[in-house]
C-alpha cells in the first residue's frame, strides 16, 4: 500500500471514476487502502480505464441527476471525489441547457447526496476556465471569474455551490481549479480533445497536426498523476476545506513547441499545417499555484519532459491494449 499520501477515509465515491482523471484517482486511492464507489454513466468514461484494479471497486452504472441513485452511492462514503462533467466546452456552448443539468444540477446533487450520506469531504473538479479571456498571467485564485461559457458558468457556479454547502451544512468542501490535464488514457477522439492527446495520437499516425494561429499561445500542462495527487492532499489537509486552488505546474510550453518535443519523440519531421486561430481562443495559460503550494503542500512531481514521454509510450502503444499500460501512482 502507497504511504506517500494517507488517505484518512475507508471508503469513497468519484463521480466521473471511469473518465480519464477519473479513473487515475480511483486506481490511487484503491493502492492507499481506500474502498471506491465509482458512479460513471459512461457517456465519456470506458470501462477499460478500470482494467486491473476493478475487483476491489464498486461501479454504479449511472448518471449525476439521478439525486436518488447518488445518495445510495454515497452511502457509507466519507469522502466524495466528483469528476463527472460534460467536459466539452464546445458541447455546453451547442447544449447550454441540458449540459447544465449534468454540471451544474449534477454537482448541486453531488454536494447534497453527500451531506445526507454525512460524508465528511466533498472535493469537486473545477477549472481555469473560470478565470476566462483576462490576459493577467500568471492566473491567482484571487482574480474575479470571467466565465466565457457555459462550461466556464457551470464551473464558477460549482465552486459557489460548494462555498455554501460549506458555510451552511458544515460540509468540508474544496474546489481544484484543473489547468492542462494530460496523461494516458486521455481520449483523442474528438476535435475538441485536449491538444495534447491529438498531436500524440497524429504523431502515433503518421499524420501532421494543425496548430490555430501562430503556435505562440501557451498553456500550463499539468500531467494526470500531479492532479491526482492534488486531490489526494486536498481530501486529507483539514485546512483545505471551503479552499478554491489552482492547480497547475506555474510553468508554460507554447504549442509550436509542443509539437517539436512531440515530433522529436515520434521521430517524425512533420511539419504542422497552420490554420486561423480558434474562435475565442485563449493566448496566455499558466497557473500560480502558491497557494496550493502552500496550504495543501502541493508541489508537481512529474516534468513536462517526463510527463510527455510516458504519454507518448501510451498512445504509441495504443488500441489493444488501452488502460493496461497505463502508469500505476
Ligand atoms: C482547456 C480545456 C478547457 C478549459 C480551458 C480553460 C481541454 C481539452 N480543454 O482549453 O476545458 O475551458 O482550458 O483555459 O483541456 N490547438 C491546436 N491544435 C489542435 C488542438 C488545439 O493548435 O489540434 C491549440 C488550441 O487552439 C489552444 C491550445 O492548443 O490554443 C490548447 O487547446 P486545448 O487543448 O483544446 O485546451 P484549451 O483551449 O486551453
Amino acid at each position: 500500500m502507497k504511504a506517500d499520501i494517507p488517505i484518512p477515509y475507508s471508503r469513497a465515491l468519484v463521480t466521473g471514476g471511469a473518465g480519464f482523471i477519473g479513473s487515475h484517482l480511483t486506481q490511487a486511492l484503491c493502492e492507499r487502502g481506500c474502498r471506491v464507489v465509482v458512479l460513471d454513466n459512461f457517456s465519456s468514461g470506458n470501462r477499460s480505464n478500470l482494467a486491473g484494479f476493478d475487483d476491489d471497486i464498486e461501479i454504479v452504472d449511472g448518471d449525476i441527476r439521478d439525486l436518488s441513485l447518488l445518495e445510495s452511492a454515497a452511502d457509507g462514503c466519507e469522502a466524495v471525489f466528483h469528476q463527472a462533467a460534460v467536459v466539452s466546452v464546445p458541447q455546453t456552448v451547442e447544449d447550454p441547457v441540458g449540459s447544465a443539468l449534468v454540471n451544474e444540477t449534477g454537482t448541486l446533487h453531488v454536494l447534497e447526496a453527500a451531506r445526507r450520506a454525512g460524508a465528511a469531504r466533498v472535493v469537486i473538479a473545477s477549472s481555469s476556465a473560470v478565470y476566462g479571456d483576462d490576459p493577467h498571467v500568471p492566473k491567482r485564485e484571487s482574480m474575479p471569474v470571467r466565465p466565457m461559457s457555459p462550461y466556464a458558468v457551470h464551473k464558477a457556479v460549482g465552486e459557489q455551490h460548494a462555498d455554501v454547502y460549506h458555510r451552511l451544512y458544515g460540509l468540508e468542501t474544496v474546489s481544484l481549479r484543473y489547468f492542462n490535464v494530460y496523461g494516458p488514457r486521455q481520449d483523442p477522439g474528438s476535435p475538441y480533445s485536449g491538444v495534447i492527446s491529438i498531436f500524440l495520437s497524429r504523431a502515433a499516425a503518421g499524420l501532421r497536426p494543425v496548430i490555430f494561429g501562430d503556435g505562440k499561445q501557451y498553456r500550463d500542462f499539468i500531467y494526470v498523476s500531479d492532479v491526482v495527487k492534488a486531490n489526494l492532499l486536498a481530501a486529507a489537509t483539514t485546512a483545505a476545506a471551503g479552499g478554491r486552488f489552482n492547480i497547475g505546474t506555474g510553468e508554460i510550453t507554447r504549442i509550436r513547441e509542443l509539437w517539436d518535443r512531440i515530433a522529436e519523440l515520434a521521430g517524425t519531421g512533420l511539419e504542422p499545417e497552420f490554420q486561423a486561430p480558434r474562435a475565442g481562443d485563449i493566448v496566455a495559460s499558466v497557473a500560480d499555484i502558491d497557494r496550493a503550494r502552500s496550504v495543501l503542500g502541493f508541489s508537481p512531481r512529474t516534468t513536462f519532459s517526463t510527463g510527455l514521454r510516458k504519454t507518448w509510450q501510451w498512445f504509441a502503444e495504443a488500441g489493444q491494449e488501452r488502460g493496461r499500460h497505463a502508469d500505476s501512482h
